[in-house]
C-alpha cells in the first residue's frame, strides 16, 4: 500500500479520537505484512495517566486480533504538524516492527518517512533480556 492511502486513512482514523482535555488528536493507521490495516485514534482519560496514544490504540488492535507483523504505520495530528510517536509509543512500535517505517504527514510540508530505528536508536527488545 502506498504511503499516501496509509495517511488517509490515518486521518479517518483521527475523526474517532477522544481527545476532549487536550484537543490534539491523532490518527494512526497499521499495515500489516498479510496487507491487513488497523485504525487507531488517541483515547484520553480525566486521569491524563491513562490516556492511549493513537499509535498504541492501532498497535493494540492489530495484537489482539493475533496480528504479529507490520510493514509501517502513518501518523496525523489535527494540528497539521508532523506528530512524530512519543517515547512509549517508540518503545511499542519496536516490539513488533523494528525494521518498520513511520510516515509522518504535515499538511503544509507534506510527507516525511522515517525508519523506526531512526526514530529509537538502540531500541531495547525481548532479546535484550538475559
Ligand atoms: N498522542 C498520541 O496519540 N500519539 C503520540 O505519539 C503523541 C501524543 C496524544 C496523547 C494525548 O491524547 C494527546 O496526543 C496530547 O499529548
Amino acid at each position: 500500500m502506498e504511503n499516501q492511502e496509509l495517511v488517509v486513512l490515518a486521518k479517518k482514523a483521527m475523526e474517532q479520537a477522544y481527545a476532549p482535555y487536550s484537543k490534539f488528536k491523532v490518527g494512526a493507521a497499521l499495515l500489516a505484512k498479510d496487507g491487513r490495516v488497523f485504525l487507531g485514534c488517541n483515547v484520553e482519560n480525566a486521569s491524563f495517566g491513562a490516556t492511549i496514544c493513537a499509535e498504541r490504540t492501532a498497535m493494540t488492535k492489530a495484537i489482539s486480533e493475533g496480528v504479529r507483523e507490520f510493514e509501517k504505520i502513518a501518523v496525523v495530528a489535527s494540528s497539521g504538524d508532523y506528530a512524530a510517536p512519543c517515547g512509549i509509543c517508540r518503545q511499542v512500535l519496536y516490539e513488533f516492527m523494528p525494521e518498520g517505517e513511520v510516515v509522518l504527514d504535515s499538511f503544509t510540508e507534506g510527507m516525511k518517512v522515517m525508519k523506526l530505528k531512526e526514530l529509537l536508536p538502540m531500541g531495547f527488545r525481548g532479546e535484550d533480556i538475559k
